[in-house]
């Protein structure tokens, strides 16, 4: 059985509506300051616009949004392109993503040249490497394949390699290091996270666990403020430090995840640096939190201050985290960071529930509720600034601003905002300066071939249609629409359609989908293990016309215990 607390699981799935509802209480927004927060908002979209004209990869994720066939393509393009290790393949990816897509529909569409040259080139990719009937001859059309990819092959990975270092700080820490120093003058600080995730090998999980010790040995020489929070820190993801990182492996996880992270924890606190543990899938929350609540049991970490953990904020059971790490910094009398975001996973919690035929989602299924979550948990958190350092990390301009009403009062050292390197610039420089806030930025290092995970998060993110950062680039959209206030849309029922079906509807009208199980939930795990049967004495024979009278008798037992859990009888030539 899961050695995980079942608390962690009871909410789960539950009710998006009750949920909000507790939510909108706990915000604590009048209609007046509702308000204010959205003028606010909408002078600071205003303001981003101003100021600095969207670089070429705002507009160009702007133009091939996820709302385009186009920009799927490219995007699928973007995460298979760099693990294929041969050309034939990466020509046939090319062709299989780029000719079929309609790409003169996006031509002069931008209103950057740049990104209108780049269709162009996608354009007449597209035509030759697509063209069915061949105006030129079998044979020159031929040629002009055979010439063309290579050609074709280096522009899209070169197209690819741009987008990657849009997001990524450096190849390896010493280099991020350096490119970190120019912001770090201006008084930002900084976040490095390896690149890595969900390794499936022991050996992969060791070289990621190396690549985090290093990184934390690295910025510990540059770390020399007493106050921990002006430190850089490091943040670390669990599903690249073990290769059963799943609650089926629970025990087997605590035992040898949590001396992994413990000596992070250890060597983070000698350097005088915060280790943060990013949130994943919401599968691996409650294992993710027993992991955490070990580690804090060890001496060494009494007097340090630096252990930091993710909330998503799109979770339906994220008040209920919050409450329980404040629980537990109180128990061990420390300050823990909370870093807290709407999540990045969205778009796989609807999947992954529906493909488990779950009755409902772990995740809000409306934009504005993830919205009115994030900055009710932030009023939760500035209420816990007792054992609590809060870190927002957000690119919305109306969650920024709400975060501003309601930190009027408070000391600007005692929480933070937060941004992912390459995303959000311009808000927060705005905001670094004008209110002189503080201001860290989450940066990811590593090689491109372990940045497709997280490059196309960050390309749903960009490219949605619902996202902050793609509605500030479309001028079409007025100020006060892109900063709408969330509490509005929620408060009115309208929006809350049930248009995406949960596993359990997927098939209506035609029929019902199968009762699906979520083999994740502790609760549902133990459920199901009370009605397992127990009977060592379980006995399976063959059915024939007579009673057998077969001597051989096999022995059955459990390969995962050793344990005997019945007997089978063998038919006997006379049987
Ligand atoms: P917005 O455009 O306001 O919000 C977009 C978000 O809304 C989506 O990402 C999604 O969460 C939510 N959303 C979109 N559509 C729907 C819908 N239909 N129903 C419900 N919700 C919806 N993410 C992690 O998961 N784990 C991490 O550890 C993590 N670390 C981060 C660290 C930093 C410093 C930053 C800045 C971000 C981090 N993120 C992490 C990513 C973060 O989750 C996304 O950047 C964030 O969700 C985008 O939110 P926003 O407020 O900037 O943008
Ligand atoms: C992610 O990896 C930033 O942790 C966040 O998407």
């Amino acid at each position: 059985m899961s050695s995980i607390d079942q608390r962690w699981d009871l909410n789960k799935l539950r009710d998006e509506n009750e949920v909000l509802q507790e939510l909108i209480l706990t915000a604590e927004l009048s209609a007046q300051t509702r308000l204010k927060i959205v003028k606010r908002a909408a002078t600071l979209v205003k303001d981003i616009r101003a100021s600095r004209k969207p670089d070429l990869m705002e507009l160009f994720l702007a133009e091939y949004g996820l709302s385009t066939n186009e920009g799927i393509a490219l995007m699928c393009l973007a995460e298979a392109l760099f693990r294929v290790p041969d050309e034939v393949t990466i020509d046939a990816l090319i062709e299989d993503k780029i000719a079929p897509s309609d790409w003169s529909k996006h031509l002069r569409q931008s209103s950057s040249p740049m990104v209108n040259a780049s269709t162009w080139a996608l354009l007449l990719t597209g035509r030759v490497l697509g063209a069915e009937q061949p105006i030129l001859s079998q044979v020159i059309q031929k040629m002009i394949r055979r010439m063309g990819e290579p050609v074709i092959r280096k522009a899209v990975s070169t197209a690819i390699r741009h987008m990657a270092h849009q997001f990524v700080l450096g190849q390896d820490i010493k280099a991020a290091m350096a490119r970190a120093e120019l912001l770090e003058r201006k008084g930002y600080s900084y976040s490095y996270d390896m690149l890595g995730e969900a390794a499936i090998t022991a050996g992969d999980a060791a070289l990621y666990a190396q690549a985090y010790r290093n990184a934390i040995d690295a910025i510990s020489s540059i770390s020399t403020a007493q106050d921990i929070t002006s430190n850089p820190s490091v943040s670390i993801k669990l599903s690249a430090l073990h290769p059963r990182y799943e609650v089926a492996q629970s025990v087997r996880v605590i035992n040898e995840l949590v001396p992994i992270v413990r000596s992070f924890a250890i060597r983070a606190a000698k350097a005088g640096i915060g280790l943060t543990v990013d949130a994943e899938e919401a599968d691996r929350l409650a294992l993710s939190l027993e992991v955490i609540a070990a580690v804090q049991r060890s001496p060494e970490l009494a007097e340090w201050n630096g252990f930091g953990v993710v909330v998503q904020a799109y979770s339906r059971r994220a008040g209920d985290v919050i409450d329980g790490l404040y629980n537990l910094a109180k128990q061990f009398n420390r300050h823990f960071m909370i870093r807290l975001v709407k999540g990045a996973y969205w778009d796989s919690e609807i999947k992954a529930a529906q493909v488990k035929g779950l009755k409902d989602f772990p995740v809000f299924t409306h934009k504005a509720a993830s919205d009115v979550s994030y900055i009710a948990l932030s009023r939760k958190l500035l209420n816990m600034t007792d054992h609590i350092y809060p870190q927002f990390a957000t690119h919305n301009a109306h969650s920024v601003s709400a975060i501003l009403e309601m930190t009027s009062h408070l000391p600007k050292d005692k929480y933070e905002f937060q941004r992912l390197h390459g995303m959000g610039e311009r808000l927060h420089e705005i905001v670094h300066h004008q209110e002189k806030t503080r201001c860290r930025i989450y940066a990811p290092v590593g090689k491109h071939r372990d940045l497709l995970a997280y490059l196309v998060r960050r390309l749903l993110e960009n490219g949605a249609n619902s996202s902050f950062v793609n509605r500030i680039v479309d001028e079409h959209i007025k100020p006060e629409e892109v900063a709408a206030c969330p509490f509005s849309v929620v408060e009115s029922n309208h929006q809350r359609s049930n248009a995406i079906q949960t596993g359990a509807r997927l098939f209506l009208p035609d029929r019902r989908n199968a009762k699906g199980f979520d083999l994740t939930n502790t609760i549902t795990l133990s459920s199901l293990d009370k009605t397992r049967p127990r009977r060592p004495d379980l006995k399976a024979h063959p059915v024939l016309y007579k009673e057998v009278h077969s001597q051989s008798v096999q022995n059955i037992v459990n390969p995962a215990s050793g344990q005997k859990i019945g007997e089978v009888v063998l038919a006997s030539e006379g049987d």
